[in-house]
């Protein structure tokens, strides 16, 4: 890249080849977004065309009203001819000694027809919901573009989740079949899948359990109710017809943490996700049918989703989904990776970043990372240390960085500089994508200057790809995205400033979400799952800053009763009721939480009382004296 100042351009090169390489893209689209995204939808095949680009009734909207369509055609039929033997999928498994499986377009095609059919065999229907609760192997792709294929809705619950996790989502989703895995490899370990499916399906509507054997561990098999993927699949046809969805019909749903401890499913739909699907991966990852693309996340997050199934398929681009974790059985793993497969396209998060970082030059030896020559960071801000290794260590000064913003809402990125354009500035995410309106309000609505920070708001006509609602509770949606503002802004929730060439940086969460390693988890919903320990009266998590993870949380218990080990109970606790992802840094016990007048805990001042910066005005408290005491706790543990 060419610096000037504090900006990064792309090279010559870069921009030559680049599918989009001039800001006039911008100019074009922001004109008449509505005609810039009906030219996009264009270049998909409708089985009936729109009648309207775009419909708002706020909080409500469409778009591409009336038109019919399927995903996995798009995904196959209209990208077979082309490339048939192509690559497909590149599934690396953690074990070393075990053999990746690749999957070529066709091979998966005659995959997930075959797998449509098992599921219209189960009785599946089209608007049926299914759950999916599988690790990172090919299985987890073919069983989404199954439902996709006849028109069920998908709802992926996070391999990691605990049972609990799993069974609240069920319940929600009211999904009556559920498919899983007899277990994975995590670290070394035979995770025990099946048997967290089985605790996590009591109390639900879920009646069949379909189960991939990935491991061959011993599992519990209860016959009538559980049935083998693989006897499933034998002599099925390979051909099942697409069901012709509307492009307002729900194609998945995905959670994401609410403010309570229930967690939230996201409404996305058949036509504007797969319009969204199908260009920010085109334009963003610029990817050619030469490329390789890896992204790290899992499919039980949205960016799994969208950057290791939806995009990379509709595009027609080779992919690799990874079981393991990236620094298993050696630091170097990942970097192994990028070299067997000459990754060329690279996206991770800023944990994993910083992570690979911190295990220093040592693991970096023997690895050139010539193939790659563009790099993503997702999930959370990238501070500008970590950015620089990026760029130095891994994309060596050559590559460009897109730092994508987005959020299991949005489906899709809809803020980063492009890789053809620039420009790029460490730390910033960049410029929203072409025809997407964003603005960074003050308290009154009003746009903020350049360098003044506000909210982040999308606004009319939105894009193709925001959620179209919180699945069977509209009240949440129209008080979490609709009310800041008004029905017709879009709350992102997030803090944001730009800088004077307009690109944004993101500030950070404007409410209780905390992102540790890049997940998100509300302060809310680990207190509601520590509340459950019958001897801890109440609590308070805050989430503090952490070199490598981003954020953590910390925990301050009130107690009705002794607990003889505090912080393990605690530990378990939210191991039970969400998972590994979401565990406590440290525990305290005080006697007090301090507290508003009107009874409202101050995690602001907890914050401030393990970070040791200053704790600004107390007098509002009801309970100043709490103060004291809890940082006398504090300072002692530390
Ligand atoms: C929140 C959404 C986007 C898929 C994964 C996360 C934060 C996301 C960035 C970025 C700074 C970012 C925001 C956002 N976030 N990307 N590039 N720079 N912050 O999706 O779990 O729904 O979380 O993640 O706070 O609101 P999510």
């Amino acid at each position: 890249m060419i610096k000037k100042g504090n900006l990064y351009y792309p090279t010559k090169e870069f921009k030559k080849q680049a599918w989009a390489n001039s800001p006039s893209v911008y100019k074009e689209a922001n004109k008449n977004p509505k005609r810039f995204w009906a030219d996009l939808a264009g270049e998909l095949v409708w089985f009936k065309k729109w009648k309207k680009v775009f419909e708002h009734n706020p909080p409500y909207f469409k778009w591409f009203v009336g038109g019919k369509i399927n995903i996995t055609y798009n995904i196959f039929e209209r990208n077979l001819e082309q490339r048939k033997n192509k690559v497909a999928l590149i599934w690396e498994p953690e074990p070393l000694e075990e053999r990746p499986r690749i999957l070529t377009y066709y091979q998966l095609y005659k995959e997930v027809n075959k797998f449509a059919n098992v599921l219209k065999k189960l009785g599946v229907k089209k608007g049926d919901r299914v759950g999916i609760y599988l690790p990172m192997i090919p299985e987890v792709i073919i069983a989404m573009l199954a439902c996709a294929r006849i028109g069920a809705i998908h709802s992926v619950v996070f391999s990691a989740f605990s049972p609990q996790a799993l069974k609240v989502r069920l319940q929600d989703t009211e999904a009556k079949i559920l498919i899983t895995a007899d277990g994975y490899w995590r670290r070394g370990k035979v995770i025990p899948l099946k048997n967290n499916a089985d605790k996590g399906i009591k109390d639900t509507k879920v009646r069949k359990v379909v189960v991939v054997r990935r491991i061959g561990n011993k599992i519990d098999f209860k016959k009538g109710r559980d049935f083998w993927w693989h006897e499933l699949m034998e002599n099925q046809p390979e051909y099942c017809r697409p069901a012709v969805m509307d492009a307002e019909d729900t194609l998945f749903i995905l959670y994401t943490s609410g403010s309570t401890g229930k967690p939230k499913g996201c409404v996305h739909v058949c036509g504007g996700y797969t319009v969204q699907a199908l260009w920010t991966g085109k334009l963003i990852f610029d990817w050619k049918d030469t490329d390789i693309f890896w992204s790290t996340s899992d499919m039980g997050w949205v960016t799994g989703h969208t950057y290791s199934c939806y995009s990379p398929l509709l595009n027609g681009v080779t992919f690799v989904i990874f079981e393991g974790a990236p620094d298993w059985p050696s630091a170097d793993r990942w970097a192994q990776i990028i070299d067997k497969y000459g990754v060329t396209v690279f996206y991770t998060a800023p944990t994993a970043i910083r992570m690979f970082a911190k295990y220093g030059r040592e693991i970096l030896k023997g690895h050139k990372f010539e193939t790659l020559r563009l790099l993503g960071s997702v999930g959370e801000p990238i501070d500008e240390a970590a950015w620089q290794w990026y760029f130095r260590e891994i994309g060596k000064k050559r590559c460009p960085i897109v730092d994508t913003w987005w959020q299991t809402e949005t489906g899709g990125i809809l803020i980063t500089s492009l890789p053809g354009i620039g420009p790029f500035r460490p730390a910033y995410t960049g410029i929203p994508f072409p025809g997407t309106r964003f603005e960074i309000f003050d308290e009154k609505g009003k746009p903020t200057k350049a360098g003044q920070e506000g909210a982040l708001v999308l606004l009319p006509p939105f894009v193709p790809s925001l959620l179209r609602g919180v699945y069977k509770n509209p009240k949440k949606y129209l008080s979490t995205y609709w009310s800041e503002y008004g029905k017709k802004v879009y709350f992102t929730s997030d803090a944001a400033v730009k800088d004077k060439n307009g690109l944004i940086r993101i500030v950070g969460r404007l409410d209780d979400v905390i992102k540790i390693a890049g997940h998100r988890l509300t302060t809310g919903e680990l207190e509601a799952a520590i509340n459950l320990c019958p001897s801890i009266s109440e609590c308070a998590v805050v989430g503090v800053p952490d070199k490598i993870k981003g954020e953590v949380p910390v925990v301050f218990v009130v107690l009705k009763k002794k607990i003889p080990d505090l912080k393990k109970t605690v530990v378990a606790q939210v191991l039970k009721e969400i998972g590994p992802i979401a565990l406590p840094k440290e525990v305290y016990q005080v006697e007090d939480l301090p507290k508003t007048r009107s009874g409202k805990i101050m995690r602001r001042i907890l914050r401030r009382l393990f970070t040791g910066e200053k704790l600004g005005d107390l007098s509002t408290l009801a309970n100043p004296e709490s103060v004291k005491k809890i940082k006398k706790i504090v300072k002692k543990m530390k």
